[in-house]
């Protein structure tokens, strides 16, 4: 026997597709059409999310406030008095309900309140998955009102609900990933969503520099006899550039570490770079300092460590946060700064532009300024919650030697170096970054775009986002140095590049209908042999160790580092660090030593440049 339920259609957000499916064969007035529902069922918890699924999938709404309906007299109430009785019952209302005319609804038997303003204007509502399971399940059509999440009255379609429309050209449901991107119960938020907290379950079980860590024994907390007992400052600390000391993962500071990065960030997007540059240096400084810190003198004597990080520390120790974060987190200026600040292609100016257009969600950006922004920002908000998704190390060397393997089907020669933070071994990474270089020269020129086909031939590359190819049009030659950066802090180098979205095509055919492993972003670089070691330390990073590296060459050595090349500020000629009595570097490796050689540094593994 049917139950009396009113027209329904089942948002598949959520829903696994058996279940969609599943679901869909037990209602017996299913819509495909949003249009035509009474009652929207969704697998959601919120209301705003709710509201903007509506939104989504055209239909524009009013909001109507539950707890006014009752008393609201421009709200008709239907068939109230009726509806338990009417619950158990069967009928054929299910062709009348379709209808969402007000003369229709005034002799539909649905079972649901059915709802209508005085003006006749129809109301939608969206009520949790378990009304509909739970009805099943007792064979009565229950009452909405425990499960509703959202209801309004529906608006005219506009401009507007054509362009959002799923199947449009040139916009690929953007707002399918935003709507999954404004999640914001944090359960299922992406994990990168805590990105520390993860690194640090899996690198806390590897063994790295903890067993070389002094141990510091205090009998005692308290401040005034401690002077006496704080550890020595190791000497490496007294430099004031990080690339001249090691800086392993996992510091033992590292929990206090994170609440300053945090702080750095808020910092980034309130575009104050004096204090971003000051919290760099003191996260740089406690990322190199080898014991937990116990006391507030013990960090005002670091170097780059004012008394202002010892209050924080301080403020931490006692509280377990900082109230400046606190804060920051619940600003809506900043929150929907960072927002932006997390689309993959936009930095914290084009966060601040896009706020200042008066934009607040991803929503805004693509319905006011999709034909504004690039293409690469475009990808950005399309994958917006793919791209926060951290990438195992395993899948990071998977795709490595992908890349490698189709380099050297085009030309033999290649070797490669996964860079970035999978090289600092962390345990995942937001992107891949690879330096390709060949010792054959003619290698290397205009390589990227063959390798880049090759691998969109192979169903790898999903999208390029930009191809540089500014190293071979200029024969590859590097580039002679013109005077400090036009846009300072832009940190890009000129080496042939490719930015690609990279998503595996291998999958389970008999178990999806469309691939379902997640995109990623992937950064080929391409070097030529005789500055590929320059590359490779230039990409390695950590940001303040490279941040040091730039001001030690300048200020120490007068020369200017960049992933491209190391030139002479005297007259702006390519210094070779690279090469020696027998020629160029035999591998990477040994071209990335020479370099650090060849600038008066230690080399240090690239585990130990995490400066944060
Ligand atoms: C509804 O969503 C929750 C969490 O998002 C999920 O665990 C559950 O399996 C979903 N229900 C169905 C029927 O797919
Ligand atoms: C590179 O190409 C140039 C010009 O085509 C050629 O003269 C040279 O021999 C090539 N070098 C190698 C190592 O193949």
């Amino acid at each position: 026997m049917a139950l009396d339920f009113p027209v329904i259609y089942l948002l598949p957000t959520f829903i696994d597709t058996d279940r969609f499916l599943e679901l869909q064969g037990t209602i017996p007035t299913l819509t495909h059409d949003v249009n035509e529902a009474d009652v929207v069922v969704a697998n959601l918890s919120q209301s705003g999310r709710a509201r903007f699924e509506l939104r989504r999938l055209g239909l524009n709404t009013d909001p109507l406030v539950p707890a006014a309906l009752s008393s609201d007299p421009g709200i008709i109430e239907l068939d109230a008095p009726q509806r338990a009785r009417r619950g158990s019952m069967s009928s054929d209302s299910s062709d009348t309900a379709s209808e969402v005319d007000a003369d229709e609804l005034t002799t539909s038997p649905a079972s649901v309140r059915r709802i209508i303003t005085d003006r006749g204007e129809p109301v939608v509502r969206i009520v949790k998955l378990a009304w509909l399971t739970t009805s099943l399940e007792r064979h009565v059509v229950l009452p909405v009102d425990e499960y509703l999440l959202y209801q309004g009255i529906r608006k005219e379609a506009s401009e507007k609900t054509q362009r959002t429309e799923p199947n449009k050209p040139n916009l690929p449901n953007p707002s399918d990933i935003v709507a999954r991107a404004q999640l914001d119960t944090p359960g299922q938020a992406p994990k990168s969503a805590f990105p520390h907290g993860y690194k640090r379950q899996h690198e806390r079980t590897s063994p790295s520099s903890q067993s070389k860590r002094p141990r510091l024994l205090l009998e005692t907390t308290s401040e005034h006899d401690i002077g006496t007992q704080l550890p020595p400052i190791p000497d490496y600390l007294h430099t004031t550039y990080s690339c001249q000391r090691p800086s392993p993962a996992d510091p033992p500071n590292d929990a206090f570490i994170e609440h300053l990065k945090t702080i750095r960030t808020f910092r980034t997007l309130k575009n104050d770079k004096i204090g971003v540059r000051a919290y760099s240096t003191a996260i740089a400084t406690l990322c190199a300092y080898p014991y937990p810190v116990t006391a507030v003198a013990e960090i005002e004597r670091l170097p780059g460590c004012s008394a202002k990080i010892a209050a924080k520390w301080k403020e931490w120790k006692e509280n377990g946060f900082l109230q400046e974060n606190v804060d920051a987190e619940n600003d809506d200026k900043l929150s929907v700064l960072k927002l932006f600040y997390n689309i993959w292609g936009v930095g914290e100016t084009t966060a601040r532009e896009f706020y200042n257009k008066g934009w607040r969600d991803l929503d805004d950006v693509i319905e006011y300024g999709w034909e504004t922004i690039t293409r690469v920002q475009q990808i950005g908000i399309k994958y917006y919650e793919e791209f926060l998704v951290r990438i195992p190390r395993q899948e990071t060397a998977a795709i490595g030697d992908t890349i490698l393997e189709h380099a050297n089907r085009i030309h033999a020669g290649f070797q490669m170096v996964i860079v970035g933070s999978y090289r600092r071994g962390r345990q995942d990474s937001g992107d891949v970054d690879v330096v390709l270089s060949n010792p054959d020269e003619n290698a290397t020129a205009h390589f990227v775009e063959k390798v880049v086909v090759s691998l969109e031939n192979a169903k790898f590359i999903t999208h390029t986002l930009t191809l540089s190819t500014r190293n071979s049009e200029r024969g590859q030659c590097p580039l002679p140095w013109k005077g400090e950066d036009r846009k300072p802090g832009t940190g890009f180098d000129t080496l042939d590049k490719a930015l690609v979205v990279w998503q595996d095509p291998e999958f389970d055919h008999s178990k999806h209908s469309k691939n379902p492993n997640p995109h990623r972003r992937v950064d080929i670089i391409i070097s030529p042999w005789k500055t590929a070691g320059c590359a490779v330390i230039g990409w390695s990073g950590g940001t303040t160790f490279e941040r040091d590296l730039r001001r030690y060459c300048k200020k120490e050595k007068r020369l200017k580092f960049d992933s491209s090349g190391i030139r002479n500020r005297r007259d702006g000629g390519w210094v070779d660090l690279e090469s020696d009595l027998d020629g160029q570097a035999p591998d990477l490796l040994t071209a990335e030593k020479r370099v650090f050689a060849g600038l008066g540094l230690e080399w240090r593994p690239p585990e130990e440049r995490v400066t944060g």
